[in-house]
């Protein structure tokens, strides 16, 4: 109740200060005026991380996988969204949270391609809610559009089959109207992997990561969103791994491990880095590359995820931890990034030998030349407390469909920051890819072909993408910012038959 209370009160005052801050095109961040302040002062109160004593370097949890209850073939499995208290604090009272089948994060689902899911689902949250199949190429009346809500005490069922290719990591999460930033902080969030019968890499031992925020108040709950968390997107104390605060991860001397890597995160784009070790990216959203990449760092925009193929080196002199390298995203009101997060420590295991690698993974045919171009812009408008984050100009509106497109038909699109911040574009129901980047002034073409369904943009940067959408129907594309979803940055393509 008294939360509730909490979460109105905070819905009441949302961005009410911001009215005072000028309009984009007359104020760099440097002019941010009071409501900045306002809001370090506020932030000031928040207690810091080691404040709640939290333990770091417990074993790193596994992700439970959701039971599979079909007896001829298929997979059969039920999720209940509800209230779950969990113990996180030491000697504190549980914390409240929203989960999937009372776990954080949610059940893993893990299924083959060409299987058939069916998922009976039961909502027992004060609010409406869906469940959204993020990145999945399933038809658009099961992927959870805001269009089908889940009323509180209702159930349906999701119903579809995982085609041929479609073998990657994937997510699902709440995408009601207005509310996806809020269940999502409360803590509704699953991964979802589909797996291939014909994995090149099915030898590697696999660990799963999902990379998380949390934001507590000083009772130690989960803290509702404040206007800096409306504006930048919500950042908390502490970014989890499997629910757990820089937890320890065993890799053995020279063992290879492969790494699914998810940013499930509100906002945060992560720069990740393993200094003491040989990391080879072997997968995006949809799946394996062509061929693997040696990387230094990989920036993990909110939504994205990643397959990375790491080596056990152990580079003297180097910490063995997975970080996150100091970022910046162009915030409007909180403090940027300026020191790398210790996400996880990488301990050393018993001396393993080198699992092989194969030098190619799959054949990636670039898509043809597009039938149809489109633009999207990003944009801002400060001045506006009702329509702050725009597509094209316009506020996200359920009735109004952006776009008329084809199944079958390839198309291109130009996404266009002119916004002052990073926004990761996201589209549902397929997988793209980039073709080219205008970066510092100069358009790239993009070095490898991947299959991707989140893209970040940063300020003054446009991303050229091609994809196809092979079913019919309704689909959203927005910034995956969950606080600029929900205040409008989205979308709609309504592809026809
Ligand atoms: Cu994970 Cu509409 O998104
Ligand atoms: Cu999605
Ligand atoms: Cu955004």
């Amino acid at each position: 109740m008294q939360r509730r209370r909490f979460l109105s009160l905070g819905a009441a005052l949302a961005l009410g200060p911001l009215l005072t801050r000028p309009a984009r095109a007359d104020a760099g961040h440097a002019a941010m005026g009071h409501a900045a302040m306002g809001s370090a002062a506020a932030r000031e109160g928040l207690p810091a991380a080691a404040d709640f004593g939290l333990p770091a370097g417990l074993p790193l949890p596994g992700l439970p996988r959701l039971a599979n209850q079909a007896r001829s073939g298929g997979f059969d499995g039920e999720l209940i969204a509800g209230e779950a208290r969990l113990p996180l604090l030491p000697g504190k009272p549980a914390t409240a949270f929203w989960a999937y089948n009372g776990q954080l994060p949610g059940p893993a689902i893990e299924v083959f391609e060409g299987e058939e899911v069916r998922i009976r689902f039961i909502n027992r949250l004060p609010q409406a809610t869906t469940v959204h199949w993020h990145g999945l190429p399933i038809p658009a009346d099961q992927d959870g559009n805001p269009h089908n809500p889940v009323r509180p005490g209702e159930e349906r069922e999701y119903r579809f089959v995982l085609p041929a290719g479609s073998a990657g990591s994937y997510w699902y999460h709440p995408h009601p109207h207005g509310h996806t930033a809020e269940q999502v902080y409360m803590g509704l969030a699953g991964m979802f992997v589909v797996k291939s019968r014909q994995d090149p890499l099915s030898h590697l031992p696999e660990q799963w990561l999902a990379l998380s925020d949390l934001k507590l108040d000083a009772q130690g709950r989960v803290a509702a969103n404040d206007d800096a968390d409306r504006m930048d997107g919500r950042e908390g104390q502490f970014v989890l791994v499997n629910r757990a605060w820089r937890p320890r991860l065993v890799l053995g001397e020279g063992e290879r491990q492969r790494w699914r890597i998810w940013n499930v995160t509100s906002a945060r784009v992560l720069k990740l880095a393993l200094p003491a070790h040989d990391a080879l990216l072997v997968g995006s959203d949809g799946g394996l590359l062509a061929a693997p990449r040696p990387v230094r760092e990989l920036l993990l925009a909110p939504g994205e995820r990643a397959e990375l193929v790491v080596t056990g080196r152990f580079r003297a002199g180097q910490p063995s931890r997975l970080l996150a390298l100091p970022y910046a995203r162009g915030k409007m009101m909180g403090p940027e990034q300026t020191e790398a997060i210790d996400l996880m420590e990488v301990a050393r295991g018993a001396a393993t030998s080198a699992a092989p690698l194969p030098e190619t993974l799959r054949d990636i045919a670039p898509l043809p030349a597009a039938a149809v171009s489109r633009r999207v812009a990003f944009s801002e408008d400060m001045a506006n407390p009702t329509a702050m984050f725009l597509i094209n100009g316009k506020t996200f509106d359920m009735e109004r469909v952006d776009f008329v497109g084809k199944a079958g038909e390839v198309e291109e699109w130009e996404i266009d920051n002119q916004a002052d911040m990073d926004h990761p574009f996201h589209i549902h129901g397929t997988q793209f890819q980039v073709v080219s980047r205008l970066d510092g002034g100069v358009w790239r073409a993009e070095p490898y072909l991947a299959w991707r369904d989140v893209v970040n943009v940063p300020p003054g940067g446009k991303v050229k993408l091609r994809f196809r959408q092979d079913l019919p129907g309704l689909r959203m594309f927005h910034c995956h910012i969950l606080e600029h979803e929900d205040a409008g940055m989205m979308g709609m393509l309504d592809v026809r038959a």
